[in-house]
């Protein structure tokens, strides 16, 4: 059963986004999330999936995923997250889940109409690179962990413009990796460098968006904020504790 959270007080009830990420499909978990998605018309207009959505990033996998999501009553748009690409097999997940009707966002964005509400989103998989109080060692490590080190900043541009391109009457930017160190209270602060940047917020504000939502950090925190006061929701699956989370955003 799905639970009901609202973004800011006073919101007005308009359209409502449930979001889940880390679902990590795998063999162990077939099935996990398919009848509660199955009745998402009741309690959303629109899923968000803010990757990870695979275990370990293989084809079988993504295909429990499709399994998982295929003809849902609503909407279903995504990002990947770093397990996704273990395999070196992100995009061909992406475009499985696109065959099914999954819209998967990477440096784009994507508008979606309820009663006359437009609502854009705008995604990136986003990677590490810190914040000011936790700035890592992005020239240390594996060649992976400096690559995803240099990845957060990219993509934040990536998703300032993506979130640039939308003519809508609310902006959601969706990532895997975190915006802000709120989120990831729970996680060992040596390791938040790996897990968001500032950059991400940064973007975040710049381009307007009303809510954020990410996964990646599985024992975070819910609920956040960027520095210009942007609602910032950890959708994790471990974190939420449920098939999904839904916000209510205002009309
Ligand atoms: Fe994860
Ligand atoms: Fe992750």
């Amino acid at each position: 059963m799905a639970l009901t959270a609202r973004p800011r007080c006073g919101w007005l009830t308009g359209m409502r986004v449930a979001a889940v990420g880390d679902l990590h499909m795998r063999d162990a978990v077939r099935g996990r999330f398919r009848d509660a998605f199955l009745e998402l018309a009741e309690h959303a207009e629109v899923l968000l999936l803010a990757g990870d959505l695979t275990n370990s990033g293989t084809l079988r996998e993504a295909q429990l995923l499709c399994d998982e999501v295929r003809g849902l009553p609503v909407p279903v748009v995504g990002v990947l997250g770093n397990h996704d690409h273990d395999r070196r097999l992100g995009y061909r997940i992406a475009v499985l889940l696109s065959e099914i009707g999954v819209t998967m966002l990477d440096g784009d964005a994507t508008t979606l109409e309820h009663k006359g509400f437009r609502l854009g989103i705008a995604g990136v998989m986003g990677g590490g690179g810190g914040f000011p109080c936790y700035p890592g060692t992005p020239g240390e490590g594996s060649p992976e962990h400096r690559e995803r080190h240099r990845r957060g900043p990219v993509d934040a541009l990536r998703l300032h413009a993506a979130l640039d391109t939308l003519d809508c009457d609310m902006r959601i930017a969706l990532t895997h990796f975190a915006p802000v160190v709120d989120t990831l209270r729970g996680e060992p602060p040596k390791i938040y460098a790996g897990l968001g940047c500032q950059e991400l917020a940064t973007a975040i504000d710049a381009g307007g968006a009303e809510l954020a939502v990410h996964g990646h950090a599985h024992n975070g925190a819910e609920f956040g904020r960027t520095p210009g006061g942007v609602a910032v929701r950890n959708v994790s699956h471990t974190v939420i504790g449920a098939p999904y989370r839904v916000y209510e955003l205002p009309r």
